[in-house]
């Protein structure tokens, strides 16, 4: 097992009615004057953002708001955020939704803690880390991206057609109210990229170049996957299913707060892969997640075939002698999955549909910076291997 640090502080309140701690919990994290981020209405129609608002008036929390977060959140709506905290003297961001939502509500949080600073100029190219911010509560109303407790936040500028993550510690949220009841009114089809998206927070973490001695973090991580394909299932044929709602969303949560790769690098190509495709064509992060996965997986699994196979036989419970056969299996056992789910297995089956090829050299390109960077651990990728990979996926 390799050195590693796990922090993962944010205060999980989990359970049917947990909303109506909203206000309790803003008190307690220090929110006196709070921005309220949410997203294109779902919490308007289904009440939630009435219950949230109530809550914060009998903690006498004041509010003002940051409505229409679209998923593949913008920039231009965070830093319109920054200027709303700022002028309200926000001490608090409040994210109610999914991951857009939370990105959104993070990067206002850095924002308004560091006015003189632009977000994405400064942030999310990295020139300076943050080293302050505001504090951030969620209510999450949908199991997908684990942004709730991860220490990332995910931003696409539409002036650079850039889609880009920053992680720090900064990005931790002080809390997250979880409540399964709150994702019964959500889509079938955000269901199933929701569940794409926590299976591969696992996998980018465990197809990595170490795949040795780390038994307590593979079964954490085996065991997670299981559940995801136990449960997903029954999540997506009916989003109101508590229990199974209710561990999908526990899993949400654990596949991206670390616990899943601790002791070895995490890999992360696929989601350079789909980063490209969401900001390019704005699809759905899952559907541009499971359009690649298997391609990605048949063009380095000769790389550890002995891992495939555990994967297979762990996860998928399949028996084959053959190493490289039940590797093999293993990826196709996985985009069945996906298929089961309505999900796209490659981009011919996404609403975008097959690409020509200067396209798929063009968001090599992009995601490689011009080819200057490598991407990924498991393999490291260079523009051609990006490329070969997109064609695979065509
Ligand atoms: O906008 P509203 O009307 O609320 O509708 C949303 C949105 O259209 C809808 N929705 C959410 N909860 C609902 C609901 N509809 C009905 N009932 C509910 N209970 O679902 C749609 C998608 O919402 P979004 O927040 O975009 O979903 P998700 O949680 O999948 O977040 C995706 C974003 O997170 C980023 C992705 O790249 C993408 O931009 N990620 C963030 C990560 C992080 N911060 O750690 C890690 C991930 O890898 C990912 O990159
Ligand atoms: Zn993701």
């Amino acid at each position: 097992m390799y050195n590693f640090t796990q922090y993962s502080p944010t205060e999980i309140v989990f359970g049917r009615d947990t909303q109506k701690e909203a206000g309790k919990l803003v008190k307690k994290w220090g929110g006196n004057r709070v921005l309220l981020v949410y997203g294109g209405g779902s919490v308007v129609r289904s009440g939630l953002l009435d219950t949230i608002k109530k809550e914060l008036e009998g903690q006498q929390v004041s509010y003002t708001e940051l409505a229409g977060v679209k998923p593949n959140p913008r920039l231009s709506l965070a830093r319109e955020g920054v200027k709303k905290a700022i002028a309200f003297q926000a001490d608090m961001i409040l994210a109610v939704g999914g991951g857009s939502v939370i990105d959104t509500a993070k990067a206002v949080a850095h924002g308004a803690a560091n006015p003189d600073k632009d977000i994405w100029d400064v942030f999310w190219m990295q020139k300076e880390p943050v080293t302050k911010s505001l504090p951030v509560g969620v209510v999450l109303t949908i199991a997908a991206a684990g942004s709730e407790t991860s220490d990332s936040a995910v931003l696409t500028n539409e002036e650079t057609g850039r889609k880009q993550g920053i992680s720090t510690d900064f990005n931790r949220p002080k809390f997250a109210i979880m409540n399964p009841e709150l994702a019964a009114t959500l889509p079938k089809y955000q269901v199933a990229c929701g569940l794409v998206d926590i299976m591969m927070h696992t996998l980018e973490r465990y197809f990595t170049p170490i795949s040795q001695g780390n038994q307590m973090t593979d079964e954490i991580a085996e065991g997670l996957l299981r559940t995801v394909i136990a449960n997903g299932p029954k999540a997506y044929e009916n989003p109101a299913d508590y229990d199974a709602m209710s561990e999908i969303m526990w899993c949400g949560s654990l596949s991206h707060n670390g616990i899943t790769g601790l002791g070895r690098p995490k890999d992360f190509l696929n989601h350079k892969l789909g980063h490209e495709l969401g900001a390019r064509f704005d699809e759905a992060h899952g559907a541009t997640l499971s359009a690649v996965w298997g391609s990605w997986a048949r063009y380095v699994y000769k790389l550890d075939v002995e891992r495939f196979a555990r994967y297979g036989e762990k996860v998928w419970g399949i028996r084959e002698e053959e190493k490289e056969a039940a590797a093999l299996q293993a990826i196709a056992r996985t985009e069945e999955f996906f298929r089961s789910l309505g999900m796209p297995v490659c981009l011919g089956q996404m609403k975008i549909g097959v690409q020509p090829d200067s396209v798929l050299r063009e968001l090599a390109d992009s995601a490689t910076k011009g080819d200057t960077v490598r991407l990924g651990s498991f393999k490291k990728m260079n523009a051609q291997d990006m490329y070969e990979i997109y064609k695979a996926a065509n």
